[in-house]
């Protein structure tokens, strides 16, 4: 496996700060399939208070959270989710919610900043009036929007977005994998947006820095039936006081450093533009996501991604770019590493 000097390819390769792993080590426990772990409890106690929700589930994954808010509002095999084409929902998890779910999508592509219009929703929803065949069940945002470099839908929009889904009768689940950063970018709080929301869900295992989980919040008695949903999936985690220590530390603490990880994002941005003109939009990164297009400099996305590893530089690829994430691991010497690294790979 490679080791990275500077590891750029998520926000989820982070390891746990000292403070978290003291309040690992020294978490009360007990079996959270029963309820009674009293720390997990607070972590759930602590992102409904945050998020303004009702309730919340403490879960392994994003993926597990945004699956048993589909399968929530879903009510049978072959009805639809409509939602932005880019959207993880209806890419990375596409196989997933068909198989878990009997879920298929209805998708439009989203607008130049990667996230849907309430006129784009309206289009979404339309009911299939002369057939009488599809029927959606719920409509699905994204903020901030991965796979369009972390951009943040304006809370204007998802309030006009709201409405629409209101007179249409439809539910609305926000994958908020990163919401923290929408909300830190945007200088607001995150109810802005999940207050607008039937459920959401968000990820203290990315920007926040904790090692695993995410929350899915919203009305008490849907987050019943969450609950056994997550039984159902094998997600039942025990002593799940262990790493919900770790996630109390992140979303106590680790919500007011995301400014410093858009910073970096954004001179890394700068410096690439200035160094390779055309190949990063630094107007795009608004969170801690720079996408570079590496044809400006004669690269192929893979074979940038192989030549920065060599650097000891971690990114990813998507296609037809290149992805890097700064996180709580990430300096700003680490930014000028990097920018080092891209020109001498440039140069070769
Ligand atoms: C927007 C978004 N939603 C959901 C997920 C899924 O989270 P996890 O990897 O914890 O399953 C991700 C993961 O990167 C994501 O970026």
């Amino acid at each position: 496996m490679a080791a990275y000097r500077v590891d750029l390819r998520s926000d989820t390769v982070t390891s746990p700060s000292p403070a978290m792993r003291e309040a690992m080590a020294t978490a009360e426990v007990g079996d959270a399939w029963y309820g009674d772990d009293p720390t997990a409890n607070r972590l759930q106690e602590l992102a409904a208070e945050r998020t303004g929700m009702e309730a919340a589930l403490f879960v392994p994954t994003g993926t597990m959270a945004n699956q048993i808010a589909l399968a929530l509002h879903v009510h049978t095999n072959g009805h639809l989710v409509a939602c932005s084409a880019a959207n993880h929902v209806a890419t990375t998890e596409v196989m997933t919610a068909a198989a878990l779910s009997g879920i298929a999508y209805r998708t439009l592509d989203p607008g130049p900043r990667g996230w849907i219009d309430a006129e784009q929703a309206r289009t979404l929803l339309e009911p299939d009036s002369y057939y009488d065949v599809e029927i959606v069940d719920l409509l699905a945002v994204e903020n901030t929007a991965g796979s369009f470099g972390g951009t943040v839908m304006p809370p204007e929009e998802i309030r006009e977005i709201r409405k629409v889904a209101q007179e249409a009768g439809v539910p609305v689940h926000l994958d908020g994998a990163r919401v923290f950063n929408a909300a830190a970018a945007a200088g607001v709080d995150v109810t802005e947006w999940t207050r607008e929301v039937d459920t959401m869900m968000f990820c203290v295992s990315k920007g926040l820095g904790a090692p695993i989980g995410s929350l899915i919040c919203g009305p008490a008695d849907l987050m019943r039936e969450a609950r056994r949903l997550k039984i159902l999936y094998g997600g039942a985690w025990r002593q799940a006081g262990i790493v919900a220590a770790a996630g109390l530390v992140a979303l106590e603490r680790g919500r007011e450093r995301l400014v410093d990880d858009h910073g970096r994002a954004k001179a890394l941005a700068n410096g690439l533009a200035e160094a390779f003109p055309g190949s990063v939009d630094p107007e795009l990164v608004e969170t801690n996501m720079v996408f570079l297009e590496t044809a400006a400099m004669d690269l192929d996305p893979l074979e940038a991604v192989m030549r920065m590893q060599e650097e000891g530089v971690g990114c990813t690829v998507a296609p037809p770019r290149v992805r890097m994430v700064t996180h709580v691991g990430i300096s700003d010497e680490d930014v000028e590493t990097a920018l080092g690294a891209w020109r001498r790979v440039a140069d070769s």
